[in-house]
């Protein structure tokens, strides 16, 4: 039987080293066109970003994250872009957001007490997913645009 592709869901998510200091004003452009661009293409997730890393995970329809995240992995703002995790997926975990920014901070208890020597790139994608969820139940959110 033929499954339309466009019904196929999928979660995707990254690591990546910032190619510069992760101001208020890199963090703001990326956002913006985030939020802009993944409203119009359905896609939704969680931007996290802080101690030189983005963790990003995107949720949607394949075809357009994978050709998000194609484009993403072009993006001079960044380098090092690892895939951590890719899955079909039949419930979103980020629905409400075209994309949240969650901050990852040194400080944070649960990185310094769960991972003192948090390293993105050596953690497996369940271990980063479940650091995203738990900065995002201690209110790490910073900035959830409205539905
Ligand atoms: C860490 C990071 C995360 C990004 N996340 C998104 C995103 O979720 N959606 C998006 O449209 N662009 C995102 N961008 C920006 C894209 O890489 C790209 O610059 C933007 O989509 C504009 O592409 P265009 O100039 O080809 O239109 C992100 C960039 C970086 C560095």
């Amino acid at each position: 039987m033929k499954i339309p592709s466009h019904a196929v869901q999928v979660r995707l998510l990254y690591v990546s080293r910032s190619n510069g200091p992760q101001t208020t004003t890199v963090t703001s452009s990326i956002l913006m066109q985030a939020q802009a661009h993944n409203r119009a293409q359905g896609i939704t997730g969680v931007l996290c970003q802080g101690q030189g890393y983005f963790l990003q995970v995107l949720e949607g329809e394949r075809s357009r994250v994978n050709a998000l995240y194609q484009r993403i992995c072009g993006d001079a703002r960044h380098k090092d872009v690892e895939l951590l995790r890719y899955e079909d997926i039949s419930e979103r975990l980020y629905d409400p957001w075209s994309m949240a920014l969650v901050r990852l901070s040194a400080q944070d208890p649960m990185v310094k007490v769960g991972h003192p020597e948090f390293d993105p790139y050596a953690a497996s994608g369940d271990q980063v997913m479940h650091l995203l969820s738990a900065l995002i139940a201690s209110s790490q959110v910073i900035q959830a645009p409205t539905p």
